[in-house]
């Protein structure tokens, strides 16, 4: 478990600067919010768990699902991936298959996602994804410890329309 722990630091770089969630929490807000998203979405949105088609390693888990109390219609999108999957372009094959979810099954009017500034991985994503600089945002409060925050975040966005015209 320590040097599972060890591994994936790096992958919460932009995210906690590093430093691991505490088991409980996951226990008892996490997973129960997660569960609580199957339940709500009926499976359509919520957290979804990643595997490689060849052998079946987990390799981390995608996000694609509405603000707590926004509309159905407007979703966000987001990706966590285990180090040792990185570099094999799976973030985008899973975000361009989520997007075609969203826009073709579900009929999701847009579609965003944010970053810290400096995540230059997960920018580059939402590029390849033809995604559009919509607007920068602040740092959250519970983001300032990780490096590169003095520089805010960003929001991607790409609408039905933009994603039927590519
Ligand atoms: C960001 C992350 C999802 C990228 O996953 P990935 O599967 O390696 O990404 P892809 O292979 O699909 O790469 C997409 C593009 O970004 C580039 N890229 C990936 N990581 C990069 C990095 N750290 N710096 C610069 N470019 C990077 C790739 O080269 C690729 O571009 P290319 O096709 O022109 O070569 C992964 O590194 C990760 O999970 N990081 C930790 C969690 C995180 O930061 N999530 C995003 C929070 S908003």
């Amino acid at each position: 478990m320590d040097t599972c722990l060890e591994t994936e630091r790096l992958a919460l770089r932009y995210l906690t600067g590093g430093s691991p969630t505490a088991p409980e929490l996951v226990r008892e807000r996490h997973l129960p919010n997660i569960l609580a998203g199957y339940e709500k979405w009926g499976g359509d949105l919520g957290l979804f768990a990643a595997h490689e088609k060849d052998g079946g390693a987990f390799i981390g888990w995608f996000i694609l699902r509405p603000e707590p109390e926004g509309p159905l219609d407007e979703v966000e999108l987001g990706y966590r991936l285990r180090q040792a999957a990185w570099g094999r372009g799976y973030a985008t094959e899973g975000s361009r298959a989520l997007l075609g979810k969203a826009f073709a099954e579900l009929g999701v009017r847009m579609v965003w996602a944010e970053t810290m500034s400096v995540n230059h991985g997960s920018r580059n994503i939402m590029e390849k994804l033809e995604m559009t600089l919509a607007d920068t945002i602040p740092t959250p409060p519970d983001m300032e410890m990780v490096e590169g925050s003095e520089h805010g975040g960003v929001r991607y966005e790409i609408t039905r329309e933009q994603w039927e015209q590519r």
